[in-house]
């Protein structure tokens, strides 16, 4: 049906981390960053156009959104019609699958699922890489979700190159990640208000980019060779300097909460113990596990029992953005 499109896209998990823009408005990053797309947190959206003269509308989880989230999600779509040569008001309805601003980045498969349902719903002719191009000026993070598995979003140099591509969509290596919420509550530092104080204020900021170009390249390949030691050792060593680095801000700001520190201590604790095992965080105080699935449970026993509150999801890698079929 012409005029109306779902789609939907995974979150997914940096595993060298994205950690400030030298482009606000293009979202064009100092660094490029790997991730893998989680098959377990998504978002579906659905984008329909309304006649000339309605109101736009956006409804999340199937409620009004708030101010702020609608604001930002009408000023994306401005950016993209300004772009695309299209116009009119919208009616978009995204419902998350993912908890919201705890640090899993739901705006990654929130801009990714957007762009996509916005490009068919206009019936713009646009491959992967636009979609990914589309998706980052909503998000940053959004442009890696338009693929699945292992991803890696290029750096690039101005909007046309600063994409991501595919390292490997289908990986055969076990890896799972467990995400640990220690706390679900909206952080009182956004990413983007957390990037910028590091870019603008870190005398460390230069040393976090050549470090995270240099790590970027190790991590290529240690997919390549699916080697999930390097990949855990990798990722936990860049998502402990780019929360270093926030230490180094002026003012100083850190994500960890109390409960943070007890979920890494234990993580190297499993590992001592020879349960290997691998921890990274984002823009917020919960940990994510990286882990093999025979270890699973264990990891999850063990946690529990020093975090009786904390849930904890596992979800091993998913696909890139797919569209669904109308039933609304
Ligand atoms: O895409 P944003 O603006 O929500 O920033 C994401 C930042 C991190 O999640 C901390 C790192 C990343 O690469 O996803």
């Amino acid at each position: 049906m012409a005029g109306v499109a779902t789609a939907r896209a995974h979150t997914n998990i940096a595993l060298i981390k994205y950690w400030g823009k030298r482009d606000v408005t293009l979202k064009l990053p100092y660094t490029s960053s790997i991730s893998l797309t989680l098959g377990g947190f998504f978002t579906e959206t659905t984008v329909r156009l309304l006649p000339a003269g309605s109101q736009s509308t956006f409804l999340l989880d199937g409620t009004p959104a708030g101010t702020r989230e609608t604001q930002r999600v009408m000023n994306y779509i401005a950016v993209l019609q300004r772009r695309h040569g299209v116009s009119g008001p919208v009616a978009i309805s995204s419902v998350n699958h993912v908890p919201m601003a705890a640090g899993l980045a739901s705006s990654s498969s929130a801009f990714s699922a957007l762009a996509a349902s916005f490009a068919r719903a206009y019936e713009l002719d646009v491959d992967r890489t636009e979609l990914s191009r589309m998706a980052r000026l909503g998000s940053g993070s959004a442009s890696r979700s338009v693929f699945g598995g292992f991803v890696k979003w290029n750096r690039g140099t101005d909007d046309e190159t600063s994409v991501a591509v595919p390292l490997d969509e289908t990986p055969r290596l076990d890896l799972v990640m467990i995400a640990v919420e220690i706390d679900t509550g909206r952080k009182a530092i956004s990413s983007s208000q957390g990037m910028q104080a590091v870019v603008e204020t870190s005398a460390y900021y230069e040393t976090w980019v050549r470090e995270t170009e240099r790590a970027c390249s190790l991590m290529e390949a240690a997919i390549a060779r699916q080697d999930f030691t390097a990949i855990g050792q990798l990722a936990q060593q860049n998502a402990l300097e780019m929360h270093a680095l926030n230490l180094t801000a002026r003012p100083g700001f850190t994500y960890f909460a109390p409960a943070t520190l007890t979920v890494l201590a234990a993580v190297g604790k499993l590992r001592e113990e020879g349960v290997e095992c691998y921890s990274t965080m984002d823009a917020g105080p919960n940990v994510k596990v990286l882990a093999h699935r025979e270890n699973v449970k264990e990891i999850e026993a063990r946690l529990h029992a020093l975090l009786p509150a904390a849930t904890m999801t596992s979800s091993s890698c998913g696909p890139g953005v797919e569209y669904l079929p109308e039933q609304r």
